[in-house]
């Protein structure tokens, strides 16, 4: 019924095959629980991540209105731009992003390395502002300077977070589902890092109507839960309605905001163990900006007992790129 509804959209097939569902068996012996990790970091496009999926959607909606320019906006290290970035390249459109300093970094690496180098050779032009406390303005005020100036921009909002974005996730909900099922396991959660929140609620969307016994975990990487839970809750409203359905009966949000601290961008010392051990338990990158701290959370979350029964399921999201940029966190 939803995969019906799902397949009216436009989409552009740029993932193919399913992305792999794995246990890791060295971290799942450390830790004394089973974890399994979803690889959305290995979408095929320029170093992978969430954001191909949001834009399977976003940029077929953009070739079907005619437009030769995509526009978006965040951080200077936002994964989200070099994905934008990369398929535009790879489409012959233009792009130009908005960029901000979120954390007001003057760190060569931060400024030069990791995504933001990434964006150059894409030949994606780039505007930095002071701040996006107003990027749907901003990014409108954009769309009409590059009108004027004969351009037909399609504008991606932050992180690819629109309903047609978002169903970008309902389609990876079905599709873990899926896997779920043949796996024969029964999981206690998923986590997901929760941030401009179209991965958190076209996943939640999805999983609700499919196994609506299977929580999913949102670890806010920017906000307190009470900010953070309108923007997952509206987002998965406007989604079912633009998939013209209700919201699932079970669809709930749960988020967990004890790990984001000091704020976004900035890693802290729970963020930078739990990357340290990933990657020296299994051979597996995080980033220091979101999924480091949606598996500090997990990890805490399993030291804390606040899982019910069963493995756990880790959706990683992508992000190493970043890395680069952050090799400062790591040297002190
Ligand atoms: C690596 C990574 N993980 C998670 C997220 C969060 O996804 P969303 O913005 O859909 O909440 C992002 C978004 O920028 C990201 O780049």
């Amino acid at each position: 019924m939803l995969k019906k509804q799902l397949d009216r959209f436009n989409r552009l097939d740029l993932i193919g095959a399913p992305t792999p569902l794995e246990k890791l068996e060295r971290l799942s012996a450390w830790v004394g629980r089973d974890i399994y990790i979803k690889r959305d970091d290995t979408t095929t496009l320029a170093l992978g991540g969430n954001k191909v999926r949001k834009l399977e959607y976003l940029a077929a909606d953009a070739l079907a209105q005619g437009a030769d320019t995509l526009i978006t906006a965040g951080a200077i290290q936002s994964n989200h731009v070099r994905q934008t970035a990369a398929l535009a390249a790879r489409l012959g459109l233009g792009c130009v992003a908005l960029l901000e300093n979120p954390i007001a970094s003057e760190d060569p690496n931060y400024l030069h390395n990791g995504n933001r180098l990434l964006l150059d050779l894409f030949d994606a032009r780039v505007e930095l502002v002071e701040s996006l406390d107003n990027a749907d303005e901003q990014l409108q005020a954009l769309a009409v300077r590059l009108h004027a100036s004969g351009k037909k921009p399609y504008l991606v909002p932050i992180g690819g977070s629109s309903p047609v974005g978002a169903l970008g996730y309902v389609r990876a909900g079905l599709e873990l589902a899926e896997q779920i099922t043949a796996s024969g396991e029964t999981f206690a959660a998923v986590v997901t890092a929760s941030g401009s929140a179209g991965t958190h609620s076209g996943l939640a969307l999805a999983l609700a109507d499919q196994l609506p016994e299977l929580p999913v975990i949102g670890v806010t990487v920017s906000r307190s839960e009470e900010a953070q839970l309108p923007k997952v809750q509206g987002l998965a409203e406007r989604t079912a309605e633009l998939l013209g359905m209700a919201l699932p009966e079970r669809f709930k949000v749960h988020l967990w905001d004890e790990y984001y601290a000091p704020r976004y961008g900035e890693p802290n010392a729970g963020t930078l163990a739990a990357i340290k051990l990933v990657a020296s338990q299994e051979g597996l990158l995080l980033d220091p900006v979101y999924t480091g701290k949606a598996m500090a959370g997990l990890l805490d979350g399993i030291g804390r007992q606040r899982f019910d029964e069963g493995p756990i399921l880790f959706l990683h999201t992508g992000g190493a790129p970043a890395l680069f940029a952050y090799s400062q966190a790591f040297s002190g």
